[in-house]
């Protein structure tokens, strides 16, 4: 028998391993803003016009049944135990708790609670996302995050939920990556509510960030202990030669990185960071060299962390790496990226970066929004029409990284 080769990176004794999800991506028959948006007219038209209908039928861009891991999570749960998770990140679904405005359903409550109780069970640590971008109908016909009442529904979900669940949940994240859906929502229209104006974007983003410190405020006030934070998507802005690329390069941490997170710095406990990309700045944005793309053709950058790392440094608070990622159906570029990400959030840890965690995206394979299920995030694969779960080959080499506490760089 050969002897397991030890790993010459190995991580600080405590550190978290697990992967992410969100409720409206896996969960299954969520009603809210987004299932009604996917069979819209202007949705269904835009898919038509651009003959994607045709080509992989619209049940492609229909959350519908998902990983029906409402119904599975138990068993989802289990797997993840399997494949050596110690932590695990979900968010709860509002519409489903609060489906009419100040109404609130105590069977879905239980049903929370019930996942926080069986992740504890199988000891793997909850990271509860209080929204992830989907948003109950009655809150639609208010007007959603541009009304100036939807901090104070927020906070009021959230107390609800601080309440049932709080003594078993030491990490909340209030709102996921809040300048991506603000962006996507409100300044490209490429989601609900499909607008594209610079002030309602502005508007949103001050009411996310108002939701933000009164949720803060109502979970501290439940459990002291508790550590509360955001998950934010942040950019590896690389300035190429040249004054003007640098000064672009400024604006464009001060606007899309620190934003956010300077707005918030007294309400946050530690920083959630979600990585996905790395934009060369040379007389314009997003002027990589693409040597390696995944299947959406976003550019596999794993050094980019490192820089992301270093630059949160300055708030002083712990980090978890609450996503992380890449669709690639094949699994043909997971296992390095995993690895070579590693390798990159272990130089920022030797150089001083406080980081606690690492919550790979995703779990399984899901409904990754406008594009619908062709991605494959999923350590697990998923065959939609079964419901059936494979892990793949990179579940398996994470496993080993987590036994391990560490990576083989050789
Ligand atoms: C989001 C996830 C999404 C992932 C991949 C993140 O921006 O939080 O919901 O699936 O990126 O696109």
């Amino acid at each position: 028998m050969s002897r397991r080769k030890k790993p010459d990176l190995i991580f600080p004794k405590g550190f978290l391993w697990g992967a992410s999800t969100s409720s409206h991506q896996v969960e299954g028959n969520t009603r809210n803003e987004w299932s009604e948006w996917e069979l819209s007219e202007s949705r269904v038209r835009d898919l038509e016009r651009r003959g994607l209908i045709r080509q992989y039928g619209l049940e492609t861009y229909v959350s519908g049944k998902a990983c029906d891991h409402y119904n599975r999570f138990e068993k989802d749960f289990n797997l993840a135990k399997k494949l050596g998770h110690n932590a695990h990140r979900f968010s709860l679904e509002w519409s489903r708790v609060e489906p009419e405005k100040g109404v609130f359903d105590e069977r879905e409550i239980k049903h929370y609670k019930q996942v926080v109780k069986t992740l504890k069970d199988l000891g793997i640590e909850p990271f509860v996302t209080l929204w992830h971008w989907t948003l109950p109908l009655w809150l639609v016909r208010e007007g959603g995050w541009e009304s100036k009442h939807a901090p104070h529904y927020f906070t009021r979900f959230v107390e609800r939920m601080v309440s049932a669940l709080g003594k078993d949940v030491a990490f909340w994240i209030t709102i996921n990556e809040p300048e991506i859906y603000a962006s996507f929502s409100y300044l490209k229209g490429e989601w609900p509510p499909e607008k594209t104006n610079p002030l309602t974007f502005l508007k949103v983003i001050k009411n996310l960030i108002a939701g933000h410190k009164k949720a803060y405020e109502v979970i501290k006030r439940y459990s002291k202990e508790a550590s509360v934070g955001i998950a934010k998507n942040n950019t590896y802005f690389e300035a190429s030669h040249g004054w003007a690329n640098k000064i672009v390069k400024q604006i464009s941490d001060r606007f899309w990185n620190f934003w956010f997170l300077n707005a918030i710095q007294k309400h946050q406990d530690f920083i959630g960071l979600n990585y996905y990309f790395h934009s060369v700045i040379r007389n314009g944005f997003n002027k990589n060299k693409n040597k390696l793309v995944s299947d959406l053709g976003w550019e596999l950058y794993p050094e980019g962390i490192y820089h992301c790392l270093k630059d949160l440094g300055k708030y002083e608070r712990p980090i978890y790496i609450t996503e992380n990622g890449l669709a690639d159906a094949r699994d043909k570029h997971r296992s390095w990226f995993i690895k070579k990400t590693l390798f990159y959030i272990h130089k920022a840890i030797q150089e001083g970066s406080d980081v606690r965690g690492y919550l790979h995206w995703s779990l399984m394979d899901n409904f990754e929004w406008a594009h619908g299920f062709l991605p494959r995030f999923g350590l697990i694969e998923i065959d939609y029409k079964k419901q059936k779960r494979v892990p793949r080959p990179s579940a398996m080499l994470y496993q080993e990284i987590i036994k391990q506490n560490g990576i083989i760089t050789s």
